[in-house]
């Protein structure tokens, strides 16, 4: 599987699609608030910036990527006034891989346009917003040397550029079967092929952000992780175990083969802090401002009783469609699932996903990471930080 020209979320606005259920996403990005605006009054107070090189990066589509710009143009212009400073110009870059449904999101702008100008006077002379679309994968380069001010990834950097090494589907052994990431039973070959990939992976992004950010600039980062340094534990993948489970019940029932499920691997990894503290460091180019972890309830923390029938299919319902907005483009490149089976898949995932919240109510650990480009290789020495866990 290509990763790069297979993944995107669900299009459109449709009952499956990402834009009508990405509630746990967009409170990923409520918890990221603080902590961008932190980052920005620093940039603000140490630059006059007159235009401001802004990035989203895995912007997807729907209400969250506007949302998010949104609270970044407002607290750039906040800040401006607290500075005294005139708002700059803003040149704002939406990027993801080729086929998100940048359409939809294009579609968005003009009445996002409108409400920056009515609401905020942004549109008016001289605080102008140039808005691009920027295809390609954030593990290389996307944009010219020194252009960009401010970089931010919500729920994005869990994604690796392909499944690992040896893991892919045409792999001559299937090493991790029954499963589709790493498990309790996976062998330690399979956590190993993970674990490098995502370290490949994510020095990658980091020495291509620092050739674009402008010595000061800042990112914020914000991805799905775990706590502890044994990558097995439940926090860090038992949403992937449940699939798995889904998956092997319609294998028993006829509808997938069991070697289309031994040949799936699933081009996600949950880092823990250490590990990205390590990548970090050695790539030199960042000072770590902040590392927090955040605990986010798999249906973003709507409140149903699972004690009783009709709570536990809720959220089981409510999970099962958020997993389904993000993963089906990739189970459908794989399994070559028909509509009704991707349904059937879903409700059994529902069904098990609820049993299991009424029993533990496992939730993700989300990371929340702000970056400072050094001035320089040399000056400045990178500072180990404490990870808080709210
Ligand atoms: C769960 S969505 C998050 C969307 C949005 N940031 C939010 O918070 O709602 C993850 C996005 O990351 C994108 N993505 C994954 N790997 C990527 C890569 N290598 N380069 C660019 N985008 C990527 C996916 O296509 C997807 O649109």
């Amino acid at each position: 599987m290509e990763v790069v020209q297979v993944l995107h979320m669900n299009k459109g606005n449709g009952d499956t699609s990402y834009a009508k259920n990405s509630t746990v996403q967009r409170k990923i990005i409520s918890f990221g608030k603080t902590i961008i605006e932190e980052a920005l009054l620093e940039l603000s107070s140490n630059y006059d910036i007159d235009s401001m090189g802004i990035a989203d990066l895995g912007c997807s589509t729907g209400p969250n990527t506007l949302s998010a710009i949104s609270q970044i143009m407002d607290i750039v212009r906040a800040t401006s006034g607290h500075l005294r400073r005139r708002v700059p110009e803003f040149r704002l870059f939406f990027n993801d891989l080729y086929s998100n449904d940048f359409n939809s999101l294009f579609m968005l702008l003009p009445a996002f346009y409108k409400m920056l100008k009515e609401e905020k006077g942004i549109g008016l002379a001289p605080s102008q917003c140039f808005i691009s679309g920027v295809p390609g994968s954030f593990y290389g380069r996307l944009f010219p040397s020194n252009s960009l001010h401010f970089v931010y990834s919500f729920s994005s950097l869990h994604w690796l550029s392909q499944v690992p090494v040896g893991l892919e589907s045409y792999a001559v052994k299937h090493l991790n079967k029954g499963k589709v990431y790493i498990s309790k039973s996976s062998p330690q070959s399979v956590v190993n092929a993970y674990s490098s990939q995502f370290q490949a992976d994510f020095s990658q992004f980091i020495k291509s952000r620092s050739q674009e950010l402008v010595p000061g600039g800042r990112m914020v980062l914000s991805f799905l992780g775990r706590k502890s340094i044994d990558p097995t534990t439940e926090d860090g993948c038992y949403q992937w175990e449940l699939l798995a489970e889904a998956l092997m019940s319609l294998v028993k029932e006829g509808l997938i083969e069991e070697d289309k499920v031994a040949s799936f691997n699933a081009p996600y990894y949950a880092p823990c802090a250490e590990e990205l503290k390590v990548e970090i460091l050695k790539e030199g180019s960042f000072i770590i401002d902040r590392l927090e972890a955040f605990e986010v309830d798999w249906d973003g923390g709507a409140v149903a009783d699972t004690h009783n029938e009709q709570g536990k299919m809720m959220v089981g319902e409510r999970v099962a469609k958020t997993i389904r907005a993000v993963v089906e483009s990739m189970l459908e490149s794989h399994f070559r699932l028909g509509q009704d089976t991707m349904d059937v898949l879903f409700s059994k995932l529902a069904e098990i996903v609820g049993n299991h919240l009424s029993k533990t109510r496992t939730k993700y650990i989300n990371f929340v990471i702000s970056l400072v480009r050094k001035a320089s290789h040399i000056n400045l020495e990178a500072q180990p930080m404490d990870v808080f866990l709210f």
